[in-house]
């Protein structure tokens, strides 16, 4: 690619990993447009290209490293930078490897333009300390007019045994409550009408600074004028109290969907895992959910082959899917994460056994899902649409519960919040027709 193709000045930002960092990246756009740059619309077009990368399993990691190799080997570089789990994990190797002109740990985003600037003369490497001083308050780019995320902590400190979040993030640091609601009101005023509350746990918010319950937060952010959808993410069962499930059913605004990862279904395993929960107090706590929340959608995250997984611990698992008829459910073949308990346990799974299973849990869980999507048929739902699908002149939308709706454009442009006739539904989405919009962004219509 010839170096006058890229347009000075210009930034692109391709982020890996989780709705945390999809949320940061805002930050980053927001930042370096204050900063005088303009976005690229593309990779190949961009002077600055920022990586904001994942670190939870080795397959998120091989993406990033492709992606860098990729772009070393075009020959006229953009000055590249990479933030996100992996500057925290491997900063050093990501600088000796010669592709990466500035590896910046997100704390440390404020002083990116600058950083940009100098790394003309020698790359750089700003990894400190995790911070107590948030990004929450920088300049952020907002995606979506009718959307948004809202940190409410940072890090996590469960030290469940696989997983490198609490190494790369840090340990659970909550945002002052004030800060969440105040940032929700004035998200309301600009036009928002959803917000989803980011956590890696979201119920154990204010231990770690002696703030109000996370129940509390449900209430004060579901009380903002002109916010009718709360969402929030990730659950943790052992911390998921009687008293969120009571305000979850209570607050109007909170959305009938809970993410509640169970990572597997055998005691034996979740005792491995450092989970703090059996199968059947999981049930228990998914039963009082259902209960209190008529309707409710919950989804959860599986991980398969963990070390010492016999063919009973998987097919305790098995028996946990089938009894919570999950809505969704996101399933990881385990990955070894270097520094982690489970890294070091013996008992590693061969591939071919844990392939053979993941694929058994997929086809039990298929069948749930579609279940699920055929349940709505002939009802109306909630539906925010949220632009073009992937394919086809249809848009993508999402129901209060979170599942996906494809609708047919018709005269709408872009995004809206509408009640939406379900028509049909297929493996990984239900389809419909508008009926009535209620809300499109600010400045249209
Ligand atoms: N704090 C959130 C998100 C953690 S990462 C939570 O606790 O749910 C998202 C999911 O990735 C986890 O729920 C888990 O299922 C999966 N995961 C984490 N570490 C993993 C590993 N080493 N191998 C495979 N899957 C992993
Ligand atoms: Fe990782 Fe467990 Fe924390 Fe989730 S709760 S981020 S899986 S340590
Ligand atoms: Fe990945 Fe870091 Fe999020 S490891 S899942 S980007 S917290």
């Amino acid at each position: 690619m010839p170096e006058q193709s890229r347009v000075p000045g210009s930034y692109f930002v391709r982020t890996f990993g989780c709705q945390m960092n999809l949320h940061d990246s805002e930050h980053i756009a927001g930042v370096l447009e204050d900063a005088g740059y303009t976005p690229a619309p593309d990779m190949s077009s961009a002077a600055v290209v920022v990586f904001n990368t994942c670190s939870v399993r080795k397959s998120a990691e091989d993406r990033v490293w492709g992606n860098l190799g990729r772009l070393s080997s075009r020959g006229a570089l953009p000055v590249v930078a990479v933030c996100g789990c992996m500057a925290r994990r491997v900063g050093d190797e990501l600088i000796a490897s010669g592709r990466a002109d500035v590896v910046f740990a997100i704390e440390d985003l404020g002083d990116l333009p600058s950083l940009i600037e100098r790394s003309a003369e020698r790359p750089l490497l700003s990894v400190g300390e995790f911070g107590t001083a948030h990004i929450d308050s920088l300049p952020s780019m907002r995606r979506s007019a009718l959307k948004a995320w809202v940190p409410i902590s940072h890090g996590c400190d469960n030290y469940c045994t696989y997983c490198v979040v609490p190494y790369v993030r840090g340990e659970q640091r909550s945002r002052p409550s004030s800060e969440i609601v105040k940032e929700v009101s004035e998200l309301a005023a600009d036009g928002v009408v959803e917000v989803t509350l980011l956590g890696q746990n979201v119920n154990s918010y204010g231990r770690d600074s002696g703030d109000i319950a996370f129940a509390e937060i449900l209430a004060g952010v579901g009380a903002a004028e002109g916010i009718g959808r709360v969402k929030f993410e990730t659950s943790h069962p052992r911390d998921l109290d009687s008293q969120t499930i009571e305000a979850m059913a209570s607050v109007d605004a909170v959305c009938g969907h809970l993410h509640l990862p169970v990572q597997s279904g055998s005691d034996r395993i979740l005792k491995e895992m450092n989970r703090g929960y059996n199968a059947a107090y999981y049930l228990d706590r998914l039963g009082e959910v259902r209960s209190a929340f008529e309707g409710v959608a919950v989804t959860t995250d599986v991980i398969v082959g963990f070390p010492g997984e016999t063919e009973e611990d998987f097919r305790a698992t098995l028996d946990l899917v089938r009894a919570a008829e999950f809505d969704a459910a996101y399933t990881f073949i385990y990955s070894d994460r270097e520094g982690t308990a489970a890294a070091v346990m013996p008992g590693k799974v061969p591939g071919e056994v844990i392939h053979e299973r993941f694929d058994r849990l997929c086809a039990l869980q298929e069948q749930s899902t579609r279940r699920a999507l055929e349940s709505m048929v002939g009802r109306t739902e909630e539906v925010l649409i949220e632009g073009a699908a992937r394919r086809g002149d249809m848009l993508t939308g999402r129901t209060r519960g979170g599942k996906v709706v494809l609708v047919e454009a018709g005269a709408l442009g872009g995004e809206a919040l509408a009640m939406v006739k379900i028509t049909g539904s297929g493996k990984h989405a239900a389809r419909g027709i508008i009926e009535e919009i209620i809300r499109e962004p600010r400045g249209q219509r």
